[in-house]
């Protein structure tokens, strides 16, 4: 059977609102995390604690059927406790594998900044092999296998803040901000009833839209969403100005052009179009580059961000007819 894009699209919308009944607001936040699950890649989530992060990707795992893991990363974490270790047994007299965590659909790398670059690193070779290697023995992970990593926007600075090279493996960073005054209104009734957020997802109340299995399918239409070229020209140029700009130590490299048109045809299908708009393109911008761009120190201390200059940047960039 082939799936269309009216297929696709109703997915999307039908994935949206069941996460909907958990998570109040949020709604950009929620089309990213879908971006990264419809382009099979992985996201960084940023936010204060109790904005919802974890409960944002539980119940996404829910909704699209898949598997849900979590890891707490901690300064002793071991790459073994990722990935796993041959264990003897007794019983049988062989090494038996004991799968880490990382075997899963949805992984929840939560504070990915706590554990030092020797178990980063470990989370971060399985994300871009898509497999593990324990005892010079090769596993494959999970086909929908995708990982959202937290930081805390306020401590990671003295943890262990990763390295450009593999941000960058991230295709885009989702920044959770606190609800609005409305939003934290309805969220602090309905956690004094029977519709508080959590007890929502712990009664079943979310429905699957998808067998996980699926997923592979509706990507593959998603692909094949048709991208201008001047639109391209449009991806690159705003990538290579942020090489450019007086601000930015250093700039987002020809990966982000890449995940730039992937998430863009992701916001095209949630919008049941067959093409890519500039739209879509600005849309992904910001989430795309935010943790791809440095800023010079000196314009740092000035109170410049990252997103005040992606803002610039896209202001300045000519946008295609
Ligand atoms: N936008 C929201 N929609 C629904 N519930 C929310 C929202 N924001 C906060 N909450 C409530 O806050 C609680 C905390 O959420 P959660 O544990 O997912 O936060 P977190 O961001 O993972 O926090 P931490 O950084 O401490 O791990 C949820 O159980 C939920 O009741
Ligand atoms: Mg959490």
């Amino acid at each position: 059977m082939s799936t269309d894009l009216a297929y696709v699209t109703e997915t999307l919308a039908r994935a949206r609102a069941e996460v909907g009944k958990v998570i109040i607001g949020q709604e950009a936040v929620i089309d990213q995390a879908l971006t990264a699950v419809f382009t099979n890649s992985h996201a960084l989530i940023e936010g204060v604690p109790g904005v919802a992060k974890t409960l944002l990707v539980r119940t996404l795992a829910r909704v699209l059927g898949c598997a849900f893991e979590r890891i707490q990363f901690t300064p002793d974490l071991m790459p073994a406790d990722i990935t796993g270790t041959n264990v003897f047994n007794l019983a049988r007299n062989e090494f038996v594998l004991m799968k880490g965590p990382v075997f899963t659909s949805f992984l929840l790398a939560d504070e990915i900044n706590r554990a030092p670059a020797k178990t980063q690193s470990a989370l971060l070779q399985a994300m871009q092999e898509r497999l593990v290697t324990i005892d010079r023995e090769t596993h494959a992970l999970p086909p929908n296998f995708t990982v959202f990593a937290t930081q805390n926007p306020i401590e990671y600075e003295g943890t262990y803040p990763l390295p450009e090279a593999q941000k960058d493996r991230f295709l885009l960073k989702i920044q959770m901000e606190c609800p609005d005054r409305e939003e934290e209104l309805n969220l602090a009734r309905r956690m004094l009833g029977a519709d508080a957020p959590e007890r929502v997802l712990a009664a079943g109340a979310v429905e699957e839209v998808l067998a996980a299995d699926e997923l592979p399918r509706l990507r593959a239409v998603i692909e094949t969403l048709t991208v201008r070229e001047e639109l391209l020209t449009y991806v690159v140029d705003i990538v290579r100005r942020t090489r450019k700009h007086e601000a930015v130590l250093v700039g987002a490299g020809p990966r982000a052009t890449q995940a730039m048109l992937l998430a863009s045809r992701v916001t095209a299908a949630l919008d049941d179009r067959d093409y890519v708009t500039p739209d879509d393109v600005k849309a992904m911008a910001r989430p795309v580059l935010l943790h791809r761009l440095m800023l010079q120190p000196e314009y740092e201390i000035e109170g410049l961000g990252v997103g005040d200059v992606i803002d610039s940047i896209l202001r300045e960039t000519p946008v295609p007819r």
